[in-house]
């Protein structure tokens, strides 16, 4: 290969940024340019119609690869386990995104001879970020680029550009929105959603219906093994498949819309509308069957390293060695989480109604309030009196002394 030291692998959607950035980075930088579309579930165009448009907007190479189970298997799933909700209620769609596509970034960049990798992100959000630090994470070897952040790539220099240059992507039809999406939800912002105090209208929705006047509640039985869903009522189902399908359902019931104001990482508060109704069915169906098997400390101790694993996601850790230390502990952890969880979807919500697992903690001897149970009630005496010890001791001293919390 002539030349090949000097290309640059340009991370490729096929909108307009990115189209017109392949003869943009050209001319900048005097370098080819290889695309790389990844597919992560995000639908839409045909990827092979996006494929031969990088070529004919005059990339060397274009490229496409099918990551969809990938990435719900080795990012969306370990999320799943996590219960990850960054500031409780983001499910990370992009931010889980970004590392699997960076992988096969790094891999085209190997096969074709590229130093240089190239995304399409701005210079005010986290995805520039997750981009980078996963490159250098893979390859520290590699440069990066952002057309829009470093060549002075604005959405009005581009829109002359792919004119003047009679390139085959629309510039006229004006999206007022920011739209990054995936199997694993969709996120949507600008545009009017700018101002906090404007709702969402209905066009900012796609993933999921409106749950004001949901269609009939649809019951739903979610078989997990080890933490992962292995069925949806009884059959059997990929991690893929298991999304899409409650993608499918949950979205009908309008469930997994999320309205918020999150800090990104650069400092920023910016408003953001996803929609996620598988993410947030599953993990809702997850959470109940954790419940259930997770042992009382180990839970309680999981849910803070949930709430760190998050944001380490959200704040482009994926592959940092904390992360990975965090998924080990989070792995042994779902050893027992195997059963079957039953939840309603109606109306914008999922709700839990029935658990079993073979692996089930709960005792229903130990639990019921109906004579024969087989808990010991006398045996709490003697507990409370040693539990209670230390308060006791400390309201003595306060009394002494002549202070006291004032009960
Ligand atoms: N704010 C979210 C995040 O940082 C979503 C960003 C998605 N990008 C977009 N162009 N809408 O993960």
């Amino acid at each position: 290969m002539t030349n090949s030291k000097d290309r640059v692998v340009l991370a490729y959607s096929g909108g307009l940024d990115t189209s017109v950035a392949i003869g943009w980075i050209g001319e900048q930088t005097g370098r080819e340019v290889v695309a790389v579309a990844v597919d992560v579930g995000q639908g839409g165009e045909d990827l092979e119609v996006i494929r031969q448009r990088a070529l004919d907007c005059g990339a060397i190479e274009a490229y496409v690869a099918d990551a969809r189970d990938e990435f719900a298997e080795e990012y969306c799933m370990p999320a799943l386990k996590a219960n990850a909700l960054y500031e409780g209620k983001y499910p990370l769609v992009s931010a889980l995104s970004r590392p699997v596509i960076v992988k096969h970034l790094v891999h085209a960049a190997r096969e074709f001879g590229a130093t240089t990798v190239a995304h399409g992100c701005t210079g005010k959000g986290n995805d520039q970020v997750r981009f980078e630090v996963s490159i250098t994470s893979m390859a520290p070897d590699m440069n990066c680029i952002s057309p829009v952040r470093d060549l002075a790539l604005t959405r009005d220099v581009a829109i002359d550009y792919a004119e003047k240059h009679d390139l085959p992507i629309e510039t006229t039809k004006h999206n007022p929105f920011s739209i990054d999406q995936n199997v694993w939800g969709r996120a949507v912002e600008t545009g009017f959603l700018e101002d906090l105090w404007n709702a969402p209208t209905k066009d900012v929705y796609v993933y999921t219906d409106d749950p004001t006047y949901p269609p009939l509640p649809d019951e739903v039985v979610i078989s997990f093994e080890k933490g992962v869903p292995v069925a949806i009522d009884g059959r059997r189902v990929t991690p893929l498949e298991a999304i899409q399908e409650l993608n499918r359902r949950a979205g009908a019931q309008g469930i997994g819309r999320i309205d918020m104001v999150e800090d990104r990482l650069v400092g920023i508060k910016s408003r953001e509308v996803y929609e996620a109704p598988g993410a947030v069915a599953l993990i809702e169906a997850h959470q109940a069957l954790e419940s259930v098997t997770l042992e009382r400390l180990q839970r309680r101790y999981k849910r803070q390293m949930e709430q760190t694993w998050g944001e380490l996601v959200y704040e482009a850790q994926w592959y940092s060695p904390l992360k990975r230390s965090m998924d080990a502990f989070i792995e042994d952890t779902q050893t027992y989480v195997t059963g079957d969880i039953r939840m309603v979807l109606h109306g914008g919500r999922a709700t839990v109604n029935g658990r079993r697992s073979e692996a089930s903690l709960y005792d229903f001897n130990l639990a019921t309030y109906e004579t024969g149970d087989t808990f010991d009630q006398s045996s709490s005496r003697g507990f409370i009196d040693i539990y209670g010890l230390q308060s006791k001791l400390a309201a003595a001293r306060d009394v002494r002394m002549g202070g006291g919390a004032g009960y």
